[in-house]
């Protein structure tokens, strides 16, 4: 069965411990780190997930949406994330497997994630160490918009080299995914599906959580 990770970025920040345990049947908790600059949104930092780390302990997984990510990956380890995903377009490869040996040597779970327009194929050069790879199914950046049906294709695509290279990579996709396009996300391959409204938009996070991971 799919692993369901809902995204905090839609529940009511006020309200933050309350509405964390609301999703306390969840697999893992997808928390969005942005920077302003990487996407044009500002939203959790450090100091939050350490927070957070305090009152669940659902496996946190970490979505940092920031320019140059090596500079902060010992600081979200240190706050408790469970894994950490960089964004491939957020700098150079070298940077990026910088970034990925400080996941290692931190004993954090490794992934890359992958903006709609970038190919599959950029996760060929570190596939074979990876925990996870993530593709977005809307422009990183905001919650509630619409899934791109054209990211099913790359979907497939990960999948096939995951299959090919390190078959126990979990395939995360985040973006637009609910009970309309749940099925055709497992159907394409993916493991892991965030849902931010499709969860917190509902009045029952735990029913809405349990039928995403029935979905197919
Ligand atoms: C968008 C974030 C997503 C977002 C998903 O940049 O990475 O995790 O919270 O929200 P929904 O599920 O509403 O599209
Ligand atoms: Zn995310």
């Amino acid at each position: 069965m799919v692993k369901v990770s809902p995204s905090i970025l839609s529940a009511d920040f006020c309200n933050l411990e309350r509405d964390i345990r609301r999703v306390s049947c969840a697999d893992w908790l997808h928390v969005d780190v942005m920077d302003g600059a990487f996407v044009p949104n500002i939203t959790i930092g450090v100091p939050v997930v350490q927070s957070i780390r305090k009152c669940t302990d659902l496996f946190l997984d970490v979505h940092l949406m920031v320019d140059k990510p090596v500079r902060y990956i010992d600081s979200f380890c240190k706050a408790g994330a469970d894994l950490l995903s960089v964004h491939l377009e957020a700098d150079h490869p070298t940077r990026i497997t910088d970034a990925l040996r400080a996941m290692e040597a931190n004993g954090v779970k490794k992934a890359v994630a992958l903006r709609p327009i970038t190919s599959a194929r950029a996760i060929l050069p570190y596939i074979e160490q990876l925990d996870m790879v993530l593709v977005m199914t809307v422009e990183p950046g905001f919650g509630g918009q619409k899934f791109m049906e054209g990211q099913l294709e790359t979907i497939r695509e990960v999948r096939a080299l995951i299959d090919k290279y390190n078959p126990s990579c979990e395939l995360e996709v985040d973006g637009g995914v609910g009970p309309g396009t749940a099925e055709r996300v497992i159907e394409a391959g993916a493991t892991v599906l965030v849902a931010g409204s499709a969860v917190y938009g509902t009045q029952d996070p735990a029913s809405a959580i349990d039928s995403l991971r029935r979905a197919n």
